[in-house]
């Protein structure tokens, strides 16, 4: 196939970009710099310049593509209105990218995240959570779903709240920024609660898969590690940085605080036993071992 994928630069787009042209799919990309499309050039994709707010751009990716992933966000945490504006942003986009397709019977694959379930792992049958700084973003995967009723095979492929590479990236990731900054690794609350994980390069498969084989309207879990209590993620981080590990205030985080401090392990039983996906990277805690001071 040939793949318009947006985000192909990032820590999940571009284990996903390596991994579609390592299967015989060709990559058009979304790239909004020079250097993002000497990256994906350099990886063997063909880039298409624009970025999310640049609709007319996606059109043409997606009118020339037999499938569509779509990872780009903005990823900025820094006020709750800018986190709003991206969301905005790439519901936007996604609405684009759907028209383009529609009645076409070809793939759209959108990442999500994994939903929290009080007192269980959650699986791909639990509703996304629509609620909280980043629940609009489930408005916008709920919508590329229900155009699976309108000749689009679309699915939502769910991350755990880690998606690691050489002990890089998620929350696990901001954890260890935090840490940097403040001079201790900190966990909000008893640290008890769990978060789930998925290296970059099992997640990537995962997304292959999808493209290749999922029905229009379905939901799946790139889920390796069904959760790692917060307090054993924020002490291999303070051991690799030489810094103390406590409990700090959930304002520490902004206004990823609550999130942060939410019980959330998830499973892919369904995943792995439907689609035959079996990860085999290390997990996370393995992962961070890489972190260096
Ligand atoms: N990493 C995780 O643990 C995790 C967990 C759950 C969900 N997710 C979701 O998975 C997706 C990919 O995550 P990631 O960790 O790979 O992110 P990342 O490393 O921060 O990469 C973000 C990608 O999006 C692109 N991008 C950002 N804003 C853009 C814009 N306005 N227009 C066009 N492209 C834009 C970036 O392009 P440039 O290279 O040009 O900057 C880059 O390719 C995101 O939706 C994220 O929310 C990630």
């Amino acid at each position: 196939m040939r793949v318009f994928v947006t985000g192909g630069t990032g820590l999940i787009g571009s284990a996903v970009v390596a991994e579609l042209l390592g299967h015989g799919h060709a990559v058009l990309a979304l790239a909004r710099s020079d250097s993002s499309a000497t990256a994906l050039a350099t990886a063997g994709a063909q880039a298409i310049r624009g970025d999310l707010a640049d609709l007319g751009a996606l059109r043409v990716g997606a009118a020339k593509a037999d499938g569509v992933i779509h990872l780009a966000f903005a990823n900025d945490f820094s006020s709750p209105a800018a986190l709003a504006a991206a969301v905005a942003e790439e519901g936007a986009a996604l609405a684009a990218l759907g028209e383009e397709l529609i009645d076409s019977g070809r793939p759209l694959i959108t990442v999500s995240g994994t939903p929290r379930v009080p007192g269980r792992a959650s699986t791909e049958a639990d509703p996304l959570p629509t609620d909280g700084p980043v629940g609009g973003r489930s408005h916008s995967v709920t919508a590329v779903l229900d155009l699976a009723s309108r000749g689009v095979r679309s699915s939502a492929v769910r991350m755990p709240r880690t998606v690691h590479n050489q002990g890089r990236g998620g929350f696990a990731g901001l954890l260890t920024d935090i840490a940097r900054r403040s001079g201790v690794s900190g966990y909000p609350g008893d640290g008890a609660q769990r978060w789930p994980a998925v290296h970059a390069l099992d997640a990537a498969v995962l997304f292959r898969l999808v493209l290749e084989k999922a029905p229009a309207g379905t939901s799946w879990h790139a889920v390796t590690d069904q959760g790692d209590a917060v307090r054993d993620i924020a002490t291999v981080i303070g051991r690799r940085l030489g810094l103390p590990t406590e409990a700090v205030p959930q304002e520490t985080f902004g206004p990823l605080g609550p999130i942060f401090a939410t019980d959330q392990p998830s499973s892919s039983a369904h995943t792995r036993q439907t689609l035959g996906w079996q990860p085999h990277h290390p997990s996370l805690l393995e992962d961070l071992e890489n972190i260096q001071p």
